[in-house]
């Protein structure tokens, strides 16, 4: 991997760059108050609800929640990775990506040394399939399974001839030459510190990234031998949760992707485009990643799971629901397709047909494979049943930061089901999401919801106040105000803060970015950035933004003073506290009346 790209840097590219005339440049923007405004050009709509805002370096769209930096844009509109986005924006500022950290050039060097032999390797393997004396045993298991020479061609597959050498006499010369191969997983280490093939006697599948560029590869045996496949390790090129093995075909093929498949295997995907389904793409054998889903949804805006049906396979499934659900928009769509129990995709559409595994009356909607996953077991009668069934169902819901208008589908729904009124659930919801549990009994006679003392929402004002005024961060006092605070989550206030006061010119662009890897934190974040329609043009004067926070200082540090004093219970055991317990009662009574007094 590249050296990490230094988040001062990211900071100051975007203070350089202008997002207006980034997008303006895809999406003509016109001026509107102080924001610049458009058609959002993430879902279809007639007027204008995407605004870009110059001084916050943001966009947001209120009809689809869309929203983010120059960075996000670029990667969301015109499908770049992050690299490619940075590296977009430093050409158009004119500025080098510090390079300064001379090991990552240095590895940089060295991974396109590893691309160039991994490219060597593959086209090794595939020269084998035609050239050599035992490729008929490849050959003929792929007329076995049906694959045309057309198939295996563009899919470049290969075969590994048995022997325990065959690469490395070829490719292994020197030292280095076995170091490298060594490096991208093609050759094995044995005991004595001599070397032996990694793949032999084996059916490979090249695996390419994105760019096209050759990663890895995996090797599946001809008969019943075990390992069925072997794989590529991790290598400094080849990262399994991240590749997904025919994106790169399919790309190449189809000019548009509607939607893509995601199955488990290789020869899933291979069986497929036998089938003229040129968009499928294999997670390898894991459940797919976050990382696989941002990668798919950049490409195509509906996801079709397709798992093979056993347990396996359905397992599989729910983890890819659980990783979708942060990353759905409400123009993005994920559905699942289960297989009869011992199918695959590969034998389905052998057996059934194209028609028979495009139709879409398999594919169940993500939101109604989650209410029957989740309700399996429940008789949803009872009042309790339907209760626990709103507790376990709203953390789900409570996932979705990315797709207001599904989320609040799902909530009537979930009304419907559970017979909770739809506000109740809302404010479940909130409370979930503010302080990430629910502690509120649902199905309570009445509807009185027990408040905590109000210290999440607190937390959670005072975080939107510096996202929207970061220079708050910068006041003298801050730091010590914020020492005295005990409150859960004030450890991610403190870090923004800190972050602020090393980055004194970042924006709410900058700070959101230095979330990037982290990214409940970030999708939190976003959900906090102020939205223009909160705070319009007019109103909030820096003035007032100020007070505001101040005030949740203090109000936070009153909860904090608070808590302390419950600690001392009922004060009729005043006698037997000791002395210095005594003080500290004092001093903490005295706190709070300064705090008064600094109100009033
Ligand atoms: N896999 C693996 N190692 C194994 C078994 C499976 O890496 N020992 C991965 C491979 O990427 C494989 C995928 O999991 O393609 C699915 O495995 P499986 O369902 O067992 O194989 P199929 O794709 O059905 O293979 P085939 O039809 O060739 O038997
Ligand atoms: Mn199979």
């Amino acid at each position: 991997m590249a050296g990490r790209i230094p988040q001062h840097f990211i900071d100051e590219l975007l203070a350089r760059i202008d997002i207006v005339d980034i997008v303006d440049a895809y999406v003509p923007l016109k001026k509107a108050g102080r924001n610049h405004q458009a058609c959002c050009p993430f879902h279809d709509e007639k007027t204008p609800s995407f605004t870009v805002s110059q001084q916050k370096q943001f966009y947001h769209c209120f009809g689809c929640g869309a929203n983010g930096t120059a960075i996000s844009f670029l990667m969301e509109y015109l499908h770049m990775d992050f690299i490619e986005a940075i590296e977009d924006l430093a050409s158009r500022a004119g500025v080098e990506i510090p390079r300064d950290a001379i090991q990552s050039s240095a590895a940089n060097n060295q991974s396109s040394e590893l691309y160039e032999l991994m490219e060597i390797v593959t086209g090794y393997y595939s020269k084998q399939l035609r050239n050599h004396s035992q490729a008929n045993s490849v050959i003929n298991y792929l007329k076995s399974r049906g694959i045309s020479g057309e198939i295996a061609a563009e899919y470049e597959l290969g075969f590994a001839p048995p022997g325990w050498d065959n690469l490395m006499t070829e490719l292994g010369g020197s030292d280095g030459a076995q170091k490298r191969l060594l490096k991208i997983g093609a050759i094995i280490e044995n005991d004595r510190g001599g070397y032996y093939d990694r793949f032999r006697d084996r059916l490979t599948f090249p695996i390419r990234d994105q760019r096209g560029r050759a990663i890895g590869m995996g090797g599946r045996v001809l008969g019943d031998d075990k390992p069925k496949y072997l794989n590529s390790p991790e290598t400094p090129i080849f990262h399994k949760g991240r590749e997904l093995y025919g994106l790169y075909q399919a790309r190449k093929t189809l000019k548009e992707v509607d939607s893509l498949f995601v199955v488990e295997g290789y020869m899933d995907v291979i069986a497929l485009a036998q089938f003229g389904i040129r968009n499928a793409v294999a997670s390898l054998g894991t459940a797919a990643t976050p990382e696989h889903m941002e990668k798919m949804f950049r490409v195509t805006s509906k996801i079709v799971f397709c798992f093979d049906g056993d347990e396996a396979g359905n397992k599989a499934a729910w983890r890819g629901l659980e990783n979708s659900l942060p990353l759905l928009k409400d123009d993005k769509q994920v559905y699942f397709m289960f297989l009869p129990e011992g199918e695959d995709p590969d034998t389905f559409v052998r057996n059934k047909g194209k028609e028979a595994f495009l139709d879409t009356n398999l594919q169940t909607p993500l939101s109604e494979y989650l209410f029957s996953y989740l309700s399996k077991d429940k008789d949803l009668k009872s009042l309790e049943s339907q209760a626990s069934m709103a507790k376990i169902t709203l953390p789900f819901i409570g996932k979705l930061s990315s797709a207001p208008a599904l989320s609040s589908v799902l909530v009537r729904k979930l009304s419907d089901i559970t017979k909770i009124p739809p506000e109740e659930l809302t404010v479940q919801l909130r409370e979930y999401k503010q302080t990430g549990s629910i502690k509120t009994p649902l199905h309570s006679s009445g509807s009185t919801f027990k408040k905590d003392d109000g210290q999440q929402s607190q937390l959670t004002e005072a975080i939107k106040l510096l996202l929207r005024k970061p220079e708050l961060a910068l006041d003298d006092s801050l730091n010590q105000k914020l020492a005295e605070i005990e409150v859960r989550g004030i450890e991610f206030l403190i870090e923004i803060v800190k972050y602020i006061q090393s980055n004194p010119s970042t924006t709410i662009a900058g700070i959101t970015e230095n979330y990037r890897d982290r990214e409940k934190i970030r999708n939190r974040l976003i959900e906090l950035a102020p939205s223009e329609s909160q705070y319009g043009d007019a109103d909030f004067s820096d003035e007032s933004i100020r007070d505001s926070f101040l005030d949740s200082m203090n109000r936070l540090k009153e909860i904090t003073i608070d808590s302390r004093l419950r600690e001392f219970g009922n004060l009729s055991n005043m006698d037997e506290l000791t002395e210095e317990k005594k003080r500290e009662w004092r001093l903490l009574l005295e706190a709070k009346k300064q705090l008064k007094m600094a109100k009033s």
